[in-house]
């Protein structure tokens, strides 16, 4: 499966560690195209054309990202401001994207237990992910489970080294579509 991930990280070579693991990991799979929206879009100026065809090119799309004020950062969500367009991402005749297959992947700083209902963190990491659930459905995407990587902060090298080996292994497997019958 023709798989993108589109990773969203403000530093990532100038302190991420998972995000930057991941990375690494996913750069030995030579079939799975990584794009780096900081890095290609310094200026913040997306190429929506660009951008666009990346997603045609693709059947599924990783989203790729560190969780900031328990949302996406900031260049993620004009991402999607940009490129899902209406009368091509929604909207009559936007249908560009139906059938694709979207996950998030994120790191967060909290643990586990943090995230649910009564814990630190109040709410599960599915719940403060509903809009962008919503959004690719919205756009006639498929949204498959997330990839949740907590105590992001207080895992050792070896745990993230761990953490992404097994990540590279679950956005490629196919039998996850079944989870959206
Ligand atoms: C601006 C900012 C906001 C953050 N917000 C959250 C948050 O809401 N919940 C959380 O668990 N961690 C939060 N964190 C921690 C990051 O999610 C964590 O440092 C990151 O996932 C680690 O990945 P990295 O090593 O690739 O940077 C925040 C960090 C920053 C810099």
């Amino acid at each position: 499966m023709k798989t993108l991930v589109i990773v969203a990280h403000p530093h990532l070579n100038e302190g991420s560690r998972a995000n930057l693991k991941k990375v690494e990991a996913l750069k030995a799979q030579p079939e799975i195209t990584v794009h780096s929206l900081y890095e290609s879009y310094p200026n913040w100026a997306i190429n929506v054309k660009q951008e666009q065809q990346l997603l045609l090119a693709h059947e599924r799309i990783v989203l790729q990202f560190p969780l900031y004020w328990y949302s996406v950062p900031p260049l993620l969500k004009k991402w999607f401001d940009d490129v899902m367009e209406y009368g091509w991402a929604f909207g009559s005749n936007g249908v560009q994207l139906k059938g694709k297959q979207f996950i998030l992947a994120i790191s967060a700083g909290g643990g586990k237990a943090d995230y649910r209902a009564g814990g630190y963190d109040w709410f599960s990491m599915s719940e403060y992910m509903k809009p962008w659930q919503a959004t690719i459905a919205r756009c006639n995407g498929t949204f498959l489970p997330s990839w949740e990587t907590y105590d992001a902060d207080q895992a050792s090298e070896g745990q993230l080294e761990q953490d992404a080996l097994a990540y590279v292994q679950y956005i490629q497997d196919e039998s996850l579509e079944n989870y959206s019958l």
